[in-house]
């Protein structure tokens, strides 16, 4: 901690944005340029199998060596690194406190932590940023709170320290994805409209709600990939790498238009249930938001679901979305923007994968890159 902090008073501290997911670790390292950022290194490399359980590191060694593996296989520079967390056991939410001094904000915030979260305490990571005065009292601060079990900061800080790297921030993965999906287009989605980002990873989706660019809500829903890859492998009798790769062939679409092909139903059809409960619970954390919105104001609908993660990669997925939930949706690219750049091979790489990447991208950019001073 202490020597990149000496060194980015020289400004020699690079940093790297590090997505510790439980199928896929992926590193972002990124440049500003005049008008954005340019991507100079990025790397994706498979989490050993069953090292990350909810969201926490299990097998410290395994993902500590795979990352350390990850960062030299891409030439990684950077001497510094920004992770996040995710997921059912986090807790992210905005509240409003009486105005009062900065000492006794950062006294009451573990109190007002623990009114809301199950676990200890003492047991959690908790951080808080103050958003300024609340627009409809000025007696009140909008601060946003946020708590993660110690468990799962910890063993996340250690792994990636392990490989090298010091972590000089922990963020929250939804908070990533805004920056890179939502800030990177700022004039875009200023609009005061509500849309859902959709981050369908392997473990869990994170379900996230944004009024214009501000973020409202985040809601983990335990259904995502691996529930995909179980139902494959129970219905159609698979073992994983079968599922897996029966996955990545699958058409949703034929559940929209049909297929002259009898064939091409049975692996849609196998995942169809827990896909439909995915999307009922998406559309739950809509209602969850607009019923719990202050009397009075008007509840609008969601404009735009924007999909993001690997699962985001199944084909027909958007449509599907569409079909089911009757809201336009789009799989989210954060590399659509000539804001961002790269060398045009790596270019081609970053858009191929870029559903499950947004994250990173958005840790690598937290330094330079806040709301305010968002590329336009
Ligand atoms: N072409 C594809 N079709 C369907 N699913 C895919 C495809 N490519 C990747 N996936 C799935 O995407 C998931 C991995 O996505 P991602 O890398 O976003 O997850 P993760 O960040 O490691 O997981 P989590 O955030 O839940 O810990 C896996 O379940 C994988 O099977
Ligand atoms: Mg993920």
């Amino acid at each position: 901690m202490k020597v990149s902090a000496i060194a980015s008073l020289f400004g020699k501290e690079v940093l790297v944005g590090i997505d510790v997911g439980s199928s896929s670790l992926k590193a972002i390292q990124v440049e500003p340029t005049r008008d954005g950022f340019r991507v100079v290194r990025a790397a994706q490399q498979k989490t050993p199998p069953g090292a990350i359980r909810d969201g926490v590191v299990h097998d410290r060694d395994a993902v500590a060596g795979a990352i350390r593996q990850m960062i030299k296989a891409a030439n990684i520079t950077a001497n510094a690194a920004v992770i996040a967390v995710s997921g059912p056991t986090v807790f992210v939410r905005q509240i409003q406190l009486p105005k009062m001094p900065d000492a006794a904000l950062k006294r009451s915030i573990p109190y007002e932590a623990g009114r809301f979260i199950s676990s200890n305490v003492d047991d959690s990571a908790i951080a808080y940023e103050v958003l300024g005065a609340a627009a409809d009292d000025p007696n009140l601060l909008d601060v946003m709170l946020v708590a993660a079990p110690k468990e799962m900061v910890d063993s996340r800080v250690n792994v990636v320290e392990r490989a090298g790297l010091d972590v000089v921030s922990t963020d929250i993965e939804s908070f990533a994805l805004i920056r890179s999906l939502i800030d990177t287009q700022y004039a875009r989605y200023n609009d005061g409209q509500l849309r859902a980002i959709v981050d369908v990873g392997a473990g869990h989706t994170e379900v996230t709600i944004l009024l214009g660019t501000k973020f409202q809500l985040t809601r983990a829903v335990s259904i995502a990939g691996d529930t995909f890859t179980d139902a494959l492998k129970n219905q159609l009798r698979l073992d994983t790498p079968e599922a897996e790769q029966r996955k990545t062939e699958l058409d949703l679409n034929v559940l929209i238009h049909g297929s002259d092909n009898p064939g091409d139903y049975e692996a849609p059809r196998a995942l169809q249930s827990v896909m439909d409960e995915l999307l009922r619970e998406v559309r739950r954390s809509v209602v969850f938001y607009q019923s719990n919105l202050p009397e009075g104001t008007p509840a609008q609908n969601v404009v735009e679901v924007i999909l993001a993660g690997g699962s985001a990669q199944m084909m027909g997925l958007a449509p599907y979305v569409t079909a089911r939930l009757g809201l336009e949706a789009r799989v989210g690219d954060p590399f659509e923007n000539p804001a961002i750049e790269a060398a045009p091979e790596a270019m081609q790489w970053l858009r191929s994968q870029s559903p499950r990447l947004g994250c990173a991208l958005g840790l690598a950019a937290k330094d330079f890159m806040v709301p305010q001073n968002a590329i336009k």
